[in-house]
């Protein structure tokens, strides 16, 4: 486990040692977030706001982590966020992803821009448990192109970004350009290899023409009736992922999604939004009663982070960045690495707290520091 090796005992450590491997071009895609990076700096600092009421001298000598996400079990709640380009970070790219995800028990997201096309992410890991994320597509065909081929590769959910009408403005990667940074390592979208005539077209001068259309296409100002119409096409769950308002998160009832995944981007979308942690219990008061699952996140680090969220409502977290790190060091083994470092963690967290079952896990045990001297304990 990775607890052996002394220069790896937290999930930050990886991020300062895959600096050190990655590419600078990559490492500024990897890093980088939106205006002045306030939100994203936000995010993992919020969770500090948040102090640990524990409950001691419990019977918590056999503990469960395992629980369920839209009826599918996972062996502890922490699970992989969308990101793309994961060649970037190693030449097995999303298949050394997909195969962690699986040998750790718990959930992927793949990114529609994967530099793997999604059938071989489900190759190489069968029974893994896997969700697919997409942009809503400029062109619908694209996107329902995309849902067949998840359907038909036993994806279990559709995970729409509703957070990226237009990419934030990132100060890391503008010197490389957006497609630039891929250019230079001549790797494609290579989920948008479809026969379509908008394709085909913009194929025509290769690769960096797909790429720029593939851009261009998850930029796109869809509204509500969008995700409507994604329900319409599809029997897969509906997951929207980018809600950070309640008010967002009323109109994803209303719209009648499965879940609803509370995150700003990891901030590399608008900066100036509130931290993902701080709105959960909010959006959760929301969801919960209509039997919608919230999942949340950004900025989650350490095994403490996962119990807040969990008891907070979220019914399990997801990471972004650290997977990279660990994927940038060591492929599918560093990958597992890092997830094994969450559980280890949770699951002394979980001890520490008193908790023998994820069901153990409320609110009580939480408290926001600006509470500290006024709550009723
Ligand atoms: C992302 N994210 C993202 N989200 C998404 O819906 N589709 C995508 O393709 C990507 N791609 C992507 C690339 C990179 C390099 C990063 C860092 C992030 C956002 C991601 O899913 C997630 O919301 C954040 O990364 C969560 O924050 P942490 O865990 O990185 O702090
Ligand atoms: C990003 C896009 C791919 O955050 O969502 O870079």
């Amino acid at each position: 486990m990775a607890a052996s090796n002394t220069s790896l005992i937290c999930v930050n450590d990886y991020e300062k040692a895959a600096k050190g491997v990655m590419k600078e071009a990559a490492w500024a895609y990897f890093s980088a977030a939106a205006d002045e990076e306030t939100t994203f700096n936000e995010c993992p600092a919020a969770y500090k706001r948040y102090y640990l009421i524990p409950r001691i001298l419990r019977p918590i000598e056999e503990r469960t982590l395992s629980t369920t996400v839209l009826g599918e079990t996972i062996s502890f709640p922490v699970c992989i966020s969308p990101t793309a380009y994961h060649k970037f970070a190693h030449p097995e790219g999303e298949k050394a992803t997909s195969k962690a995800a699986k040998s750790c028990d718990t959930l992927m997201i793949l990114s529609s821009i994967s530099t793997t096309r999604l059938e071989d992410v489900a190759e190489v890991a069968p029974g893994g448990l896997r969700w697919m994320q997409s942009y809503m597509f400029q062109d619908k065909q694209l996107f329902e192109i995309l849902v067949r081929r998840a359907e038909a590769s036993g994806y279990k959910a559709m995970v729409l970004t509703v957070d990226d009408p237009r990419e934030g403005k990132r100060y890391k990667t503008i010197p490389y350009g957006y497609v630039g940074i891929y250019e230079a390592d001549g790797m494609g979208m290579a989920n948008f290899d479809v026969d379509i005539e908008a394709v085909r077209k913009a194929k025509v001068t290769g690769d960096k023409n797909l790429t720029r259309y593939g851009y261009e296409q998850t930029n796109s100002y869809a509204t509500w009736n969008y995700v409507k119409w994604a329900k319409t096409i599809t029997n897969l769950p509906i997951v929207v992922k980018g809600v950070i308002s309640p008010a967002s998160a009323r109109e994803a009832v209303e719209a009648g999604v499965h879940g609803i995944l509370v995150s700003v981007h990891g901030g590399r979308q608008l900066d100036g939004l509130p931290p993902p942690i701080e709105m959960l219990q909010r959006i959760v008061k929301i969801a919960k009663p209509a039997g919608i699952e919230v999942y949340i996140d950004g900025g989650v680090r350490t095994g403490t982070d996962v119990l807040k969220a969990i008891a907070l409502g979220a019914k399990a977290v997801f990471v972004g960045r650290p997977v990279l790190w660990g994927l940038a060091l060591k492929g599918q083994q560093g990958v597992q690495d890092v997830l094994e470092i969450y559980r280890d963690e949770f699951d002394r967290a979980m001890s520490l707290t008193g908790c023998k079952t994820i069901k153990d896990i409320d609110s009580t045990l939480v408290l926001h520091k600006s509470n500290l001297h006024t709550a009723k304990l």
